[in-house]
This record gives structure tokens, sequence and C-alpha cells, in this order.
């Protein structure tokens, strides 16, 4: 089962989410919603706000979670709140 890990950019803190295989088709946004990770957002994953972003840039609402791990095989996410 793959780990993915929210790092607060500010306080450094960690919380560590486990996944499961049939989680890696749900939108990122939204799997982490589901998990109680609070991600910034104004469009409600219409792709518009850009509040959503994480490392590198990535908008959480326009990738999958199964997308996310391709691109960050160390399932690391840095959020700006935690
Ligand atoms: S939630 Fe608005 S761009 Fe992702």
């Amino acid at each position: 089962m793959q780990i993915i890990t929210i790092v607060g950019r500010a306080s450094g803190r960690e919380q560590k989410l486990e996944v499961p295989g049939e989680d890696y088709s749900q939108n990122l946004l939204f799997w982490l919603r589901d998990q109680g990770v609070t991600i910034a957002s104004s469009c409600d994953g219409d792709g518009v706000c850009k509040r959503c972003y994480i490392q590198n840039g990535w908008l959480t609402c326009q990738m999958t979670v199964g997308e996310f791990l391709i691109q960050e095989p160390s399932g690391r996410i840095e959020v700006g709140y935690l």
C-alpha cells in the first residue's frame, strides 16, 4: 500500500495517509478532503482559481491520486497549512 505524506511548509508537521489501490483513480483534491486535509479552493475543482496548488505548481484538482504518485513517487505533498 502506498503512503502519501502531507507536509506543512511553515510548520514542518507531517501527516501520513495510506492510499488503497482502489483510490488511485480518485481526484486528488477531493480525496485529500475526504482524508481531512484542508486544501484551499474557491472554484471547487474547476481548475480556475489555482488555489489548490502543491509543490511544482501542480493543481490537486487537475490530477488523480495515481497520476500524482507517478509524478511524485515519494508521495510527499507540501501544503501551506497543516
Ligand atoms: S480548486 Fe480551483 S484551480 Fe483547483
